[in-house]
């Protein structure tokens, strides 16, 4: 199955420019280099237009409800996300969507549950289960996870919805930072949740292994949603929002091919966006060459 790249420049949801350039970065670092070693053919279809954040219009400045900036943007910029991301799958290509902020995930998810029933594995250091109402910061890739599943005040927020995706089927991986506002939310929900403790305690392959069991249950697919800043910043540093005592190099790569082994056996994978690389805060690409990298991991490159 071919490989479909799409890239969504988008910086809306995190408040810091650059991240837009994550893209870009991640294209320069080799990402077609690693997709042919990992023996998949791969079909750029180039980046999705998004406006400047500071060419908007200034009747817009207002959030629709609640503190979330840029939620008009983000609604344009997710539909028409998610319409690629389905089209790639009605064309039997392979998703793979290269962010740009996290915000974006919420057209992915959406895109991948379009007539189907999806399970998903977040790798992240946050939760990213904020709503409009409860945000402590306003940023919508603090909320994508919670908009994909309705959560509160996204229940009739159309647009960030993935009605094919159920919370039982849902496994954030690697959390350490989660507001007090996500807390209850996630307790009344009925995703899953490994911390990094449960990493430290079980080790990253068993985890990855029951993620997987849990994500794929009764399902058609899985979509695997990477937050670079899952990685510890001493190995990830081009992100916006870093928290120490992260995933490392191998663990990270680790969890990858055990997606891609559990894909290679039943078929599970269903489409993959690795997101929040920062070009501008990165050191000399290492965020965006470590992209390309676990993009392989995940869609099957083996050392022999
Ligand atoms: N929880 C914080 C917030 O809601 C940080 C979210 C960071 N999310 C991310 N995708 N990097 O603002
Ligand atoms: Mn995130
Ligand atoms: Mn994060
Ligand atoms: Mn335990």
């Amino acid at each position: 199955k071919p490989v479909q790249i799409i890239g969504a420049p988008v910086d809306y949801g995190a408040n810091r420019r650059g991240v837009d350039m994550g893209p870009s970065a991640i294209r320069y670092a080799g990402l077609a280099d690693q997709l042919a070693g990992a023996d998949v053919t791969a079909i750029d279809s180039g980046d999705l237009a998004v406006p400047r954040a500071e060419e908007r219009d200034p009747e817009t400045e207002e959030p629709a409800e609640g503190k979330a900036k840029f939620l008009r943007e983000t609604a344009d910029v997710c539909t028409r996300l998610a319409d690629e991301v389905a089209g790639a799958i009605d064309d039997d290509s392979f998703p793979l969507v290269l962010g740009g902020d996290h915000s974006i995930a919420m057209g992915s998810l959406r895109g991948s549950a379009r007539d189907a029933e999806i399970g998903a594995i977040w790798f992240d250091a946050h939760s990213d289960f904020n709503t409009p109402k409860t945000s402590p910061s306003g940023n919508v890739h603090g909320m994508p996870l919670a908009g994909a599943l309705g959560v509160e005040d996204f229940a009739d927020t159309e647009w960030a919805n993935a009605p094919g995706l159920s919370e039982e089927n849902v496994v954030l991986v690697g959390l350490r930072s989660v507001d007090e506002s996500e807390t209850e939310a996630i307790r009344d929900s009925d995703v899953t949740t490994y911390t990094m403790s449960d990493i430290d305690e079980h080790g990253i392959t068993d985890i990855v292994e029951e993620a997987l069991d849990i994500a794929t249950d009764g399902v058609d697919g899985i979509h695997v949603s990477f937050d670079l800043d899952w990685l510890d910043p001493k190995e990830a540093p081009g992100v916006g929002t870093p928290v120490r005592g992260g995933a490392s190099y191998r663990e990270a790569h680790s969890a990858l091919e055990i997606v891609a082994e559990r894909d290679a056996s039943e078929g599970v994978l269903r489409s993959l966006e690795l997101v929040e690389v920062n070009p501008i805060l990165d050191e000399h690409n290492e965020t965006a060459e470590l992209a390309t990298e676990l993009a392989a991991s995940a869609l099957g490159k083996r050392i022999l």
